[in-house]
């Protein structure tokens, strides 16, 4: 049955990103339905997403028409996820307090399914006490989940705090609620994830690296955060910017990744060693850009830290630890040896001769295997549905 995804929009600039969220989910196979309050018509019109969404879209108008049962408890009983976006300052606050004057706000509390935030404001409006103290307060009612807004370039020409959560992140939210339902499982605990490709370089612009874009390692930060983790990523990405919400710590090479895992392993309760560490690295490193005529024919090189086997050592009883195993051919074998080797929890055998799945690809594969002799096979999924089939997955270790 088609996933149902009912949109509130208000009255913000940030609007007209809510239309490409409304395309990307029809596109995704989704029913989507809209709802404009009156401010938000002065920014994006009905046709606009009704157009996207291939359905009328909803307005006060329709709220004050006779309907066979009212529209607010149709559209609240109809929704598996509610996503209100743009979030302004004048609808959270209504909706701290429960007040129900137009279509949007009757609908919030006539559905019962979890609700996706994304606020959007200028920064001073976004940082008034009256503004986070509303804000706090609706986060203590647990069906309110937060895309809490980034900070970038305004609508008013500043530079801060109060950029709506991107297209992309609400898109990726609203598929985690539909996976989870909303369920926090993974409520105060600290996940430490790494990933991307480590580079390491010969001279300023040579490398030795892989294909690695760190897709898999930023859903897993996602879904992890989505359940309520407190999520560290240690990351090598050069595509694309870590999404607000988690800790981020930039390396490049696996020397730095090294450092940021060991100096963060201690305080986390999970750890995935998601990342793909070049195995060696050149031997000597030249400060300045080497000359073609100076280049070795044959390049001398050394092992870099085997950091999962490090993590492994230095593991409490209190933690777990997931290593990745990609492969190519027998996915299983290495991976088993790979599990018991460097002492892991779990492992994730990941197929990277497959088309569409693994190195760079939205999509992966795998099989979980765990030391208690589990073996799980995901077939093809978003990397997203795959990082929560792996949280599932952890929840058993
Ligand atoms: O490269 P390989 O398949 O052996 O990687 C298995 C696991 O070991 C992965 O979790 C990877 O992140 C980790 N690894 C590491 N340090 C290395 C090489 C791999 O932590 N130098």
């Amino acid at each position: 049955m088609k996933q149902k995804i009912l949109i509130g929009i208000g009255g913000g600039i940030a609007a007209y990103k809510v239309c490409e969220v409304i395309s990307t989910l029809f596109q995704a196979g989704m029913q989507v339905r809209v709802i404009l309050t009156d401010s938000a018509q002065q920014f994006i019109t009905p046709l606009t997403v009704a157009t996207l969404s291939r359905h009328p879209a909803y307005t006060d108008a329709d709220f004050w028409q006779p309907h066979p049962r009212p529209l607010h408890i149709e559209l609240g009983e109809w929704a598996d996820v509610f996503v209100i976006a743009p979030l302004t300052a004048n609808t959270l606050s209504k909706l701290s307090y429960g007040t129900a004057d137009n279509l949007l706000t009757n609908t919030v509390l006539a559905s019962q399914c979890p609700v996706l935030l994304a606020p959007a404001m200028n920064t001073e409006m976004w940082q008034q006490v009256a503004v986070q103290r509303n804000w706090q307060q609706l986060l203590t009612d647990t069906r309110f989940h937060a895309l809490a807004p980034g900070y970038g370039l305004l609508a008013c020409d500043r530079v801060g705090a109060g950029r709506m959560a991107e297209p992309t992140e609400i898109v990726t939210g609203v598929q985690s609620l539909l996976h989870t339902q909303g369920k926090r499982d993974l409520l105060g605990k600290r996940v430490l994830i790494s990933t991307g490709g480590t580079r390491e370089y010969l001279d300023p612009v040579r490398f030795i690296g892989n294909p690695s874009t760190g897709k898999m390692g930023l859903a897993l930060a996602q879904a992890a955060l989505h359940r309520g983790a407190i999520v560290t990523l240690v990351h090598t990405a050069v595509e694309w910017s870590v999404p607000s919400g988690m800790r981020a710590i930039a390396v490049v090479n696996a020397e730095q990744m090294q450092q940021a895992m060991l100096e963060n392993f201690p305080d986390a309760d999970l750890t995935v060693m998601c990342a793909a560490v070049a195995d060696v690295k050149p031997a000597e490193y030249s400060k300045d850009k080497l000359p073609k005529r100076s280049l070795p024919q044959q390049l001398p090189l050394a092992p870099v830290p085997d950091i999962v086997a490090e993590l492994g050592r230095r593991k409490q009883s209190y933690q777990r630890l997931i290593g990745f195993a990609a492969q190519t051919g027998d996915i299983i074998t290495p991976a088993r040896q790979k599990l018991a080797q460097k002492k892991l929890d779990a492992i994730v055998a990941n197929p990277i001769d497959r088309t569409d799945a693994g190195f760079g690809s939205n999509f992966n594969q795998a099989i979980f295997l765990d030391t208690q002799g589990r073996q799980v096979e995901i077939p093809q999924c978003s990397k997203l549905q795959l990082a929560h089939h792996l949280w599932d997955f952890v929840h058993g270790l």
